[in-house]
């Protein structure tokens, strides 16, 4: 059974999987991305539901630009259509949406929608809902790096003031900008037994919890038993429990 008291913070979720379901059944890649818009709603309502603070999901990477010109617009395409039929209803349920990632590297359609999400939802207090676009975690220390490395160039901090709390703030996570506390739970759909260049720094000490179920037909019942199987874990952060 799910401990409601013990929910974890933060769950980062890699949705894999939307092409092999969509080849699976003789369908286009899209259809396969579509379908994985709509698990993603509801796993975005139970989340909500169950009081937890963060969702983060890995909608497109910083190497997902690799893929055709038709499934990566097909994917900016389905975040128009998301905002415009999602978000009257995620500003009811009180979410507010976040982005980590260079998102303005997107069509300007796609711009413009997240930009209304984020502004509509900005004083919202329920679940953080961070969508991780044109994101990739060496990326996403690099630029902390650079940031970090032009406050000291400029003198406002002398070198020996990097510690690792420092870095976590420029991070796409950090208090500059979306402010999400690390992952206590990562999952990853559809059985790959990787971490895809995913907040590689926050992930420190997460636990991962894998299944092979395609991205399409994960429920709100089985993110539960995720959660659960979590909750079974035995955390020590790198010392002894006895
Ligand atoms: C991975 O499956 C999935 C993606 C790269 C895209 C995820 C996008 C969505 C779920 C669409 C909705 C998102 C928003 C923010 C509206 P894959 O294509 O790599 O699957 P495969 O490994 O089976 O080919």
């Amino acid at each position: 059974m799910l401990d409601k008291d013990r929910i974890p913070r933060h769950v980062a979720v890699i949705m894999d999987g939307n092409g092999r379901w969509a080849t699976k059944r003789n369908l286009p890649k899209m259809s396969g991305h579509n379908a994985g818009m709509q698990a993603m709603k509801e796993i975005v309502k139970r989340a909500s539901t169950l009081g937890i603070e963060h969702l983060t999901v890995y909608a497109f990477s910083t190497e997902n630009w690799k893929r055709s010109v038709e499934e990566i617009n097909g994917i900016f395409g389905l975040i128009v259509v998301y905002v415009a039929k999602e978000l009257k209803e995620l500003d009811e349920n009180n979410v507010k949406v976040k982005v980590l990632g260079d998102y303005s590297k997107l069509p300007e359609k796609s711009v413009e929608s997240l930009e209304k999400a984020l502004k509509t939802t900005e004083n919202n207090t329920g679940l953080q809902f961070n969508i991780a676009l044109n994101y990739g975690g060496r990326d996403d220390i690099r630029r902390a790096v650079t940031d970090i490395a032009k406050l000291a160039a400029a003198g406002r901090i002398s070198p020996d003031d990097i510690d690792e709390q420092l870095i976590s703030d420029y991070l796409w996570t950090g208090v500059h900008h979306a402010n999400v506390p690390d992952p206590e739970l990562i999952i990853r759909t559809s059985g790959e037994l990787r971490l895809s260049n995913y907040l590689l720094w926050q992930c420190a000490y997460s636990e991962f919890v894998i299944t092979n179920t395609l991205w399409p037909d994960f429920t709100p019942e089985e993110f539960e038993k995720c959660i659960e199987v979590f909750q079974g874990r035995d955390r020590r952060f790198g010392g002894r429990n006895k």
